[in-house]
């Protein structure tokens, strides 16, 4: 077992010493009542909001005049806004929505950039008690149409710009009654009062949805209750280890559940300021960031990272960044390669740590206070207990790999999948959430990834399912059928590989292969379209028509090919 000691908190010499003193006796130790108080309020009544706790309560207290959020564009122009204005901007928003017959449980979808629309509006949205969706900007019409179609939402906030995507499909959508750009936005807010009564929400009343991708089917809609917030707090507190004093930088995009979970939510409740960065990745802009606004804490991926690495070391030294302390990674596997390199150049390690969409918070991490063992993925904080298990639910013992699973019924576990009881049944199996991610623990306790137990693509951290990859592929008219892989690479993780077999009197050409890969981008998403294509006359299937992604993969890595009995002949 590789065990590498890269730093400790004598090492460090830190000028304050972590929240997470020790992770042992922490883990023993735990109890969620005693963790929280002091930390999250909830209402005199027993309720819980969490836009409440994320910005109300600092907008009314000794972080008022504070800077939640510093918003910088790509030519670093930057609009501040502090917890008070922040939380005043919600109130106006949320108080706009009643005036639109926005009601509780009522859903709200965001299609924006990382402008300060998408945190007064996601905020404001909890505040009156309806559920927020986030969009990721790059996704094209039939994204946009199946998540505004599967959700009911009532109301759109969107940009001019990217209003457009939903020309197409607008006419599918009865229930969408509003949809609002941030033009109208900038012109009615101000007619709304900044003063409202956030609603005493229930700790289980949904407060966000986020569409995420399986192996089959259209994206599922995954319910997060206010209580996640509990969690949210604790984990960017011990694992992120953020303190009021810092400024932190979350380079996700809320679209995603890191820019919900560690951009709006559980680092505004630790009353941290915030930069988020709209502008596209750049490394010397990212570098200028972090040296102009004295960075102290940043989270990133592994992506990220390592095309940090590939622009150099030199631009890193060209830059001041020792305001840095704590750095953390989420999404991916983190290789050894750009966590040793973060180590040398940055003098401080990428901690790695893990989570899903579907568990709302970190649940498995690297903490300031632990070795870390190069390459895995840490240990579980308090209170998540994970165990390695068989496809039957049983578990299975130290160095042996399984399914990753936890305990079911922690505090950020989804509540529900929308629409869909039958779907979230399935995730649970004698007691554990089965994640579908393939693991196993080292005998001190520590977790290793291995990869997915299904056929989801991570490309650039980013969560793709190969169905909807290739039902964008044969809606163009040239492509008969497809099968589409995660193909490992070194820079992105992995690369999204297309097998197309055309139709009878279309010709394979690069030509073709270019004006596939647009219909994908404007149709799916621009992230989610395949850089590779390969032209072949027939895809491996079951004798029952289902595409083999299995065989795909075999073939493209020169694996073996396993059981091929039920295979049709191919
Ligand atoms: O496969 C795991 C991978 O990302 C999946 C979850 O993706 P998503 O729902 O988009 O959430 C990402 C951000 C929380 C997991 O099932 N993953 C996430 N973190 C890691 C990881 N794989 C390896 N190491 C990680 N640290």
């Amino acid at each position: 077992m590789q065990k590498f000691r890269i730093i400790t908190v004598e090492d460090k010499h830190l000028s304050v010493s972590p929240n997470l003193e020790n992770h042992e006796r922490a883990y023993r130790d735990f109890d969620l009542k005693g963790w929280v108080r002091g930390e999250v309020e909830y209402f005199d009544d027993g309720k819980l909001n969490a836009a409440y706790n994320a910005v109300e309560r600092h907008a009314h207290n000794e972080n008022k005049n504070k800077v939640a959020l510093y918003l910088v564009d790509e030519s670093l122009n930057e609009t501040k806004l502090t917890f008070f204005e922040l939380n005043q901007l919600a109130n106006r928003f949320g108080n706009y929505l009643k005036s639109l017959g926005v009601n509780h449980g009522d859903r709200v979808f965001f299609f924006l950039p990382r402008t300060a629309e998408i945190f007064y509006g996601f905020l404001g949205t909890l505040k009156i008690g309806a559920i927020a969706g986030t969009m990721f900007s790059a996704f094209g019409s039939d994204a946009i149409y199946d998540r505004l179609e599967n959700s009911s939402a009532k109301v759109l906030v969107t940009t001019e710009e990217l209003k457009t995507r939903l020309i197409s499909v607008r006419r599918k959508l009865p229930a969408l009654e509003h949809v609002i750009t941030t033009k109208r936005l900038a012109k009615v807010l101000a007619k709304h009062s900044d003063e409202l009564h956030t609603s005493h929400t229930d700790v289980d009343d949904p407060a966000f949805m986020l569409y995420t991708s399986g192996t089959t089917g259209k994206p599922k809609g995954v319910i997060h209750a206010h209580k996640a917030i509990l969690q949210q707090h604790l984990t960017a507190k011990y694992v992120l280890d953020l303190k009021p004093e810092d400024v932190y930088w979350c380079t996700a995009d809320p679209g995603w559940v890191t820019g919900i979970s560690y951009q709006i939510l559980g680092t505004l409740s630790n009353a941290a300021s915030t930069v988020v960065y709209s502008g596209r990745f750049d490394p010397k802009t990212w570098y200028k960031i972090i040296e102009k606004y004295r960075v102290t804490v940043w989270y990133s991926a592994p992506t990220a990272i390592r095309m940090l690495q590939a622009a150099g070391d030199e631009l890193v030294r060209f830059h001041n960044l020792s305001s840095l302390r704590h750095l953390g990674s989420v999404g991916e596997p983190l290789n050894p390669q750009p966590l040793l390199w973060s180590n040398r150049v940055f003098k401080h390690p990428f901690h790695d740590t893990w989570w899903q969409t579907e568990t709302g918070a970190i649940m498995i991490g690297n903490y300031p206070c632990l070795d870390i063992r190069v390459g895995s993925m840490g240990k579980p904080f308090p209170g998540i207990h994970p165990a390695i298990v068989d496809d039957h639910g049983n578990e299975l013992p130290p160095l042996t790999e399984g399914n990753l699973a936890l305990k079911k019924g922690f505090i950020s576990q989804m509540t529900k999948i929308w629409r869909r009881p039958k779907k979230y049944k399935s995730y649970f199996i004698k007691g554990w959430y089965i994640t579908g991610d393939r693991a196993y623990k080292d005998k001190e306790g520590y977790y290793w990834f291995v990869g997915r137990a299904d056929d989801v693509i991570k490309t650039q951290g980013e969560r793709v399912g190969p169905f909807e990859v290739e039902s964008a592929i044969v809606s163009y008219p040239a492509c008969a059928e497809a099968g589409v892989i995660g193909k490992p690479d070194a820079l992105r993780g992995q690369i999204i590989k297309a097998f197309i077999a055309l139709k009878p009197g279309f010709k394979p050409s690069e030509k073709l292969k270019l004006e596939i890969t647009e219909h994908v981008k404007h149709h799916l998403a621009g992230h989610a379209y395949p850089r590779e294509i390969e032209f072949v006359d027939s895809l491996p299937k079951t004798r029952s028509g289902k595409i083999v992604r299995r065989l795909l993969r075999a073939k493209e890595l020169g694996l073996p090919l396993g059981d091929t009995s039920t295979l049709e002949e191919y």
